[in-house]
């Protein structure tokens, strides 16, 4: 099935909890030899993201309001596996990328529920919707998909998986931003926020080697700034584009800090959240709390993005190993190009850290992989990482019991049934 294994070309699709688009990143997969064996490297072929259209984005919401049917979610599982593999082709043509090129898919597919005991902090379950199967056959691809269920089975998160990607590609140098042995801290903000600390690899002594990495989700990225970028627009805006809304209003510290009180916010790692947790009803206290303290529409996205800063912060501050020594913060998702976000996050670092923590977007730190492509390419890997027998968690970032090989493959059926259409 895969002939050529020391070079794949693997698409990987992802849509997150933002719930915007989905992400499509085909790569050129080869592997080097190096004194630890082999080491796969990427070149990324194409990216892209294509939008959910408003009906999609409907179906997917309710989907997210733990209201569906069992009906809802069946069909709504055979929905989205159509839209990921039209996705690709979409890709394909778009970039002149021809689809049998492509050796394997990796698909994250839609996370639709991720369950946290609300008590103990574990995850009790996970579901990925977006059908493997219909993938195969519209792109007639031999599709990996279902990566984060076997990390839960062990006991773990299920995510973040970054952490894998992370781990093989951006640890940084002995001395970084002048800071000898200076940590990496590698903040990704889609609809969740989440961050890998990462050390040089020449610092990591015995101890911490056990222990390379540490990655948990820091709290909400965009997810609530986009709900009250909605309810203020009356669904006219899905995004505070830039930050443009949340630059004209005033943070509300008393209602700020209210937020923070969230239990989430102190737990120890390893945890995950998501829209469960970060629900419309959330929210919907936060922003009739604000409205009776005197908040304004542009007041409350100010104060909901600040909570996206101020967790982050809090969270290195917190649980950074040897923060004494974080010395840059490399930011990738939607959230990168939110310039209130980005800004604020600058300047809270420096007050906290006393000393200055440049912030950089990921292609600043040139691996050829850009803020917005990280995630889908991650997936990519992993589906490689499955085919080669190869675990595909960091258990000391997802609190599984071991390594995992992670994910099911679903084969295609020759001849490419790229004619097939499922309806
Ligand atoms: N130019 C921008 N300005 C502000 N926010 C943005 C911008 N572009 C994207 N975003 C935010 O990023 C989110 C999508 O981020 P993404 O990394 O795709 O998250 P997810 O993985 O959850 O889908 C959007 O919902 C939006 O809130
Ligand atoms: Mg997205």
């Amino acid at each position: 099935m895969f002939p050529n294994v020391a070079r794949m070309r693997v698409a990987g699709m992802m849509s997150g909890t933002s719930g915007d688009g989905i992400d499509v990143c085909i790569v050129d997969i080869t592997t080097r030899s190096d004194t630890e064996g082999q080491k796969p490297s990427l070149d990324i072929v194409a990216f892209d993201t294509v939008p959910y259209t408003k009906e999609d984005r409907e179906c997917l919401f309710h989907l997210f309001s733990g209201k569906a049917s069992v009906r809802d979610i069946c069909q709504g599982n055979f929905r989205f596996g159509r839209l990921f593999g039209e996705a690709l082709l979409r890709v394909c043509d778009n970039s002149g990328t021809d689809v049998s090129s492509i050796d394997l898919v990796g698909s994250h597919g839609q996370t639709i529920w991720h369950d946290i005991d609300s008590t103990t902090g574990v995850c009790t379950s996970t579901l990925q919707i977006g059908e493997s199967a219909v993938i195969a056959e519209v792109t007639g691809c031999n599709v990996v998909s279902d990566f984060r269920v076997g990390d839960i089975a062990a006991g773990g998160h299920g995510a973040p998986l970054t952490s894998t990607l992370d781990h093989l590609l951006y640890h940084p140098p002995s001395r970084l931003s002048g800071v000898e042995g200076g940590v990496r801290a590698l903040q990704n903000i889609g609809g969740i926020g989440n961050v890998t600390f990462l050390l040089s690899e020449e610092t990591l002594d015995d101890n911490s080697s056990k222990e390379p990495v540490l990655a948990f989700d820091t709290g909400p990225g965009n997810v609530l700034i986009d709900w009250c970028i909605s309810k203020a627009s009356n669904g006219t805006q899905t995004y505070d584009k830039d930050g443009t809304s949340a630059s004209t209003g005033t943070v509300s510290t008393e209602l700020l800090d209210e937020m923070m009180l969230d239990p989430f916010f102190s737990r120890e790692p390893p945890k995950t959240t998501g829209r469960e947790l970060f629900s419309p009803s959330w929210a919907q206290r936060f922003w009739d709390k604000g409205l009776k303290i005197g908040c304004s529409h542009n007041d409350l996205v100010a104060t909901f993005s600040m909570l996206t800063v101020t967790s982050i912060v809090h969270a290195y501050e917190k649980f950074c190993p040897r923060a004494h020594l974080l010395a840059e913060v490399v930011t990738s998702g939607g959230g990168a190009h939110n310039d209130f976000l980005m800004s604020n996050l600058q300047r809270m670092l420096n007050e906290r850290m006393g000393r200055v923590v440049p912030v950089r977007v990921l292609q600043d730190i040139c691996v050829g992989i850009n803020a917005d492509e990280k995630e889908a390419a991650l997936f990519a890997l992993l589906a490689w990482l499955h085919i080669h027998r190869r675990p595909g968690n960091v258990p000391s970032s997802t609190g599984a019991i071991g390594s995992r090989v992670l994910g099911k493959l679903t084969p295609a059926f020759p001849p490419r049934a790229r004619t097939t259409v499922i309806q």
